[in-house]
């Protein structure tokens, strides 16, 4: 490819396809500039953007505050690690303290999901002095070593295999099957508080509460895995507060996914009790609190807030749910806020491609009957009704 000169998509996917490593099955466009929902393509085509490339795109494509923090923070500083003190990750850290529970008042910052668990699983340890993991089946936790031991679904731990011992499997939503595990062995429970790669699994709120009285009363730590529900997706801050929770709030929360709106970010929020027993050098890492990254944080966190996108997605999410009762093939509308699962009788495969072909990214799941939405928080009832039209002509 000659640098500057522009190249046609057949270039693109064979460049691509001859160049990486082919572990992700994609979809055949090619993304080239974005703005709120939508994506627009290297041929000049627009889509209507329902999957926000795996639940990043939280504040929507290229938000105009927070490309305007990136630039401004590109043009001071890229990066410099947690040796020096920033006023940018001060700024970061302070702001996201702030939106989240009271209890969860300290944060370590990271760069991805998987590695905010990993730290999660750590900390709890340490904290403890117990090994054992419970976490649940269904549950998707990341790629690294001690994540994807924790991740009891469909063929991940088989391909982390030699797995981490320790990792106990209980029932999502069956607190009996967690009060057999839940020994003195045991240093953390850790879920998905909304199931999203299973296909949009949810627990009662009584199950939270359940766990909470489990840890308290054994000494467990629990910990929230909010890369997908965190940072406003359900239509709170949270999961962990939120009365979908039954309020309870958990040690640590870990996040990643929306928290940077593209620029890759995650972080551990955890309580003062957690925080104490954390010395120097006992978590780290290189990029880590990054001030590009930070910047990303503040702008992202900020422009949730500005542009009032909770009650946003709280709002267009009841709209959805009244349109989607047109639409007889859709058996049941799972999940909350923008992280939901339309379940249809039959496997949605065609369907999602018949959506794309109306220009309208959605996303899969490991159940095949389930079509999942991550669209950004700033999705519009405009763009809803759209949807529901594409969805109703698919059939
Ligand atoms: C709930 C959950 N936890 C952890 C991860 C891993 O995050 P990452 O891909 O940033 O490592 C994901 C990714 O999809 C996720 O959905």
């Amino acid at each position: 490819m000659t640098p500057g000169t522009a190249i046609s998509f057949d270039q693109i996917v064979a460049s691509e396809d001859k160049f990486q490593l082919a572990t992700y099955k994609k979809m055949p466009i090619a993304a080239e500039r974005g703005e709120g929902v939508w994506i627009y393509t290297s041929d000049g085509q627009k889509y209507l953007d329902l999957y926000g490339g795996h639940a990043v795109a939280g504040t929507g494509h290229c938000h105009p505050h927070v490309v305007k923090a990136l630039q401004k923070q590109a043009g001071q500083l890229l990066f410099y690690s947690n040796l020096v003190y920033s006023e940018t990750r001060a700024r970061a850290a302070e702001k996201l303290v702030s939106v989240a529970p009271a209890q969860l008042s300290k944060a370590f910052f990271c760069n991805s999901g998987t590695e905010a668990n990993e730290n999660a699983m750590r900390m709890a340890r340490m904290f403890t002095g117990r090994e054992n993991i419970i976490t649940f089946s269904g549950g998707f936790h990341g790629r690294t070593a001690d994540a994807i031991s924790a991740t009891f679904l469909g063929k991940y731990r088989e391909i982390g295999k030699p797995n981490v011992p320790g990792h106990l499997e209980a029932e999502f939503g069956n607190i009996e099957s967690v009060n057999a595990l839940a020994d003195e062995s045991v240093a953390a429970i850790m879920l998905e508080p909304v199931q999203s790669m299973a296909g949009v699994r949810t627990a009662a709120p009584g199950f939270f509460r359940n766990l909470r009285d489990i840890c308290d009363q054994r000494g467990i730590v629990l910990i929230f895995d909010e890369v997908q529900t965190g940072i406003g997706r359900t239509g709170e801050w949270f999961f962990a507060g939120s009365p979908a929770a039954d309020g309870v709030v958990p040690d640590i929360v870990s996040l990643a996914k929306a928290l940077g709106s593209g620029v890759p970010v995650g972080a551990c929020l955890v309580t003062d009790s957690i925080a104490s027993k954390i010395k120097e050098n006992d978590l780290g890492t290189t990029f880590g609190g990054g001030m590009f990254a930070m910047a990303a944080v503040t702008a992202t966190l900020e422009a949730i807030e500005q542009d009032q996108m909770l009650e946003n997605v709280r709002r267009v999410e009841a709209h959805l749910r009244e349109r989607l009762k047109e639409v007889e093939q859709v058996v049941s509308v799972k999940g909350r806020g923008f992280l939901l699962g339309l379940e249809f009788a039959d496997k949605i495969a065609a369907t999602h491609k018949a959506l794309l072909e109306q220009k309208i990214i959605t996303g899969t799941s490991s159940d095949p009957r389930v079509l999942r939405l991550l669209p950004p928080l700033c999705l519009g009832i405009k763009e809803v009704d759209l949807f529901v039209d594409a969805l109703r002509n698919c059939f």
